[in-house]
This record gives C-alpha cells, structure tokens and sequence, in this order.
C-alpha cells in the first residue's frame, strides 16, 4: 500500500471474516462480501484455490488469483475504502486471522465445501482459513458455516452436528420461497440476509417475517 493509501486508510465499524471455499454458491460469498463494504465492515478475505475455479464457472468475474491483485481488484469492484477488504492467501500464517490475538470477532465460510466443514470439523489447520477457523472455535468465537451439497452423507451431517455443537452455526445454503423470489438474487439475497442478521447487522435485504409478507 503506498503511503498515500496509508493516509486514507480508515477505521472501521467493524471487522468480519470471510472465507470463500469451492463449493457451488460462490455468489453468497460475493454478494455477502458487497453487503459487508456496503456496511461499512473490514473484510479479511480468504478465497480457496476451489473457490476460484467455482467463482470462474458460475460468473463472469476475471478474479485474478495472487492475494494482492484479487485484493485489489475486488476493492474496485466493490467499491471498497483503502485498506478494507484485505486478501490472504492459503499460506499466509503471519495474517491476522491465524491467531487469537488478531482475528476478528467474527468468521463466515460461505460457501463451505464439504472438504473444508471436514477439515474444520478435525481441526486440521493445514491452510489459512483452516486455521482460522479453528481459531475462532478455539476463542469460543462466531463461526458461521455456509455448507452447500445434496445429498448430504452421514459424514457431512456428523461434521455439521459436531461443529454446532462446539457453538458454530450452520446456515445451509437453502433459500426460502415464501418471499416469491422473482430472481438468482433475490434467492442470493435470502441466505445472505440470514447471514447479515447472525452477525447482529441491521439487514434490509429481505423484510422480516411478518412484515410486508403477503
Ligand atoms: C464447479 C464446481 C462445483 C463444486 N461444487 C461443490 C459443492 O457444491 N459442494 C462441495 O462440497 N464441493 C463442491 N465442489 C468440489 C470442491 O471444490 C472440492 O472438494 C475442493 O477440494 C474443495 O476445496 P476447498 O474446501 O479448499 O475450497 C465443486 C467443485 C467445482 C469445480
């Protein structure tokens, strides 16, 4: 960052973690990634090698794939303040998200492959948003698990009810209908706001149940 970037570099309301991981459904984490900007948050960003594979087959994003130029790429796209989504890459051990003293409050891995719920489910740690993740269950953190799949194996559903039960929330990418969505994001908008509102944002994307429903 030059020193100019410095300067304008802001504080934030807050901080979150993102991890985008290869299943389908990268747009969740996108759109929740703009959502997050929008909201004024900091987000420490880390996209699986997967994830770029998926992000490439399901939209037309050009998402180059070294940490500092999909940094400053989504910055761009996004419209991001200097220094506000911040990228790091797999090995990057030094980032503040590998350690309690440095992440943030909060973690979303969305969408959560299957490999990756595994992995946080053994705590194997062998990458950074392992890592992270398994910080934030460590800490007694926020850990918000996006898994997308069908079906799901005994396996999957064992790692899901055991990483509830160590205080992680599984939010399945299974958007509602009884908002008659009349499009791909108004669906995409439905799982995010359910994220928004875990993390304690005031979200406007979806009306609440009750209001404005029929
Ligand atoms: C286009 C595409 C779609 C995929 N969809 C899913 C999926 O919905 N769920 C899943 O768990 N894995 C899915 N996979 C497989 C994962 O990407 C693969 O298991 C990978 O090892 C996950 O790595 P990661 O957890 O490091 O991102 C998909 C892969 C590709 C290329």
């Amino acid at each position: 960052m030059s020193s100019k970037d410095q300067a304008a570099e802001q504080v934030f309301a807050r901080r979150v973690t993102l991890a985008i991981t290869g299943a389908s459904g990268v747009q969740y984490g996108l759109r929740l990634l703009q959502c997050l900007v929008e909201l004024d948050t900091q987000v420490l960003l880390m996209v699986s090698k997967a994830a770029q594979v998926v992000i490439a087959t399901e939209t037309d994003l050009k998402l180059p794939g070294a940490p500092d130029a999909m940094e400053a790429f989504l910055s761009e796209h996004f419209q991001a303040r200097a220094g506000q989504v911040k990228v790091y890459g797999r090995e990057q051990w030094m980032a503040p998200v590998a350690s309690g003293s440095g992440a943030p409050s909060a973690m979303v891995v969305c969408p959560c492959s299957t490999g990756t719920l595994s992995a946080i489910a053994c705590g194997a740690s062998n990458n950074l948003i392992e890592r992270a993740a398994d910080v934030a269950l460590k800490e007694r953190r926020q850990l918000l698990l996006v898994p997308r799949e069908a079906p799901y194996s005994e396996i999957h559903l064992e790692h899901m009810l055991k990483l509830t039960r160590m205080g992680a929330v599984v939010v399945p990418a299974s958007p509602g209908f009884y908002q008659k969505p009349q499009s791909v994001e108004e669906m995409v908008d439905f799982i995010v706001a359910r994220l928004l509102s875990q993390l304690g944002y005031e979200q406007n994307l979806l009306p609440r149940w009750g209001e404005n429903m029929l």
